[in-house]
């Protein structure tokens, strides 16, 4: 019996350096730069919409989407991009790790977790380089997503969109559905 103590004490002394490495304020700086990103995309949506309707809003997304990603990026010194399962832009595919990481979410959905918070993150090694990767669900929501998104856009968006995104596959989503993730890598 004691010895089986002792060997969980061993093996939680050896474990301990992993945990004390507190990813914590790297988690915090990740929620709140995809914050600053959605205040600043969401706001030249909303305006666009308002003021243009869904073509106008289409050429924001189109100008200001990777634009609005960079401006965040330089800001951190990090990569903040967007990706999905189904990219509308092509510039938006996940690598493999995003990949895996977007199909974990699809099942945490499957098994009934929430969207509003769901979140991974990891310390990985790529190219010898360790890096902080964060990713966040992005939720689809009726309004105004399915406008451009669901499975019954309005042919002039339709054909704005084939104009501009011949290999769009965003469409065909219903409200609740997990469009995609910010994506976030943070050299450590
Ligand atoms: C006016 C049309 C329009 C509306 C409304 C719209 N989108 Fe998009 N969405 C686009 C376009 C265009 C792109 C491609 C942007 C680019 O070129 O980077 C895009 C790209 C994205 C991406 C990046 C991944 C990809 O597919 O390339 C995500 C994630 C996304 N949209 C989520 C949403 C969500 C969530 C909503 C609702 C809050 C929404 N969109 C509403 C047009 C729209």
């Amino acid at each position: 019996m004691k010895k089986i103590v002792l060997l969980g004490l061993v093996a939680c002394l050896s474990a301990a350096p992993v945990v004390a490495e507190d990813l914590s304020s790297r988690v915090e700086a990740s929620r709140a730069a995809i914050k600053g990103f959605v205040g600043n995309l969401g706001g030249e949506l909303k305006v666009a919409l308002k003021k243009g309707g869904p073509l106008e809003a289409i050429k924001v997304c189109n100008s200001k989407a990777m634009g609005i990603s960079k401006m965040h990026s330089e800001k951190n010194g990090w990569h903040i991009g967007r990706t999905s399962l189904k990219p509308r832009n092509f510039a938006n595919t996940p690598d493999a790790w995003e990949r895996s990481v977007l199909e974990q979410f699809e099942a945490r959905k499957a098994a009934g977790e929430r969207l509003m918070k769901m979140e991974h993150y990891e310390v990985v090694t790529q190219d010898e380089k360790r890096l902080f990767r964060y990713m966040k669900a992005i939720p689809t929501a009726e309004k105004p997503c399915l406008v451009c998104h669901g499975s019954r856009i309005a042919p002039a968006i339709a054909e704005a969109l084939d104009k501009r995104y011949p290999q769009d596959q965003a469409r065909g989503y219903q409200a609740g559905d997990i469009r995609g993730a910010f994506t976030i890598t943070q050299p450590m």
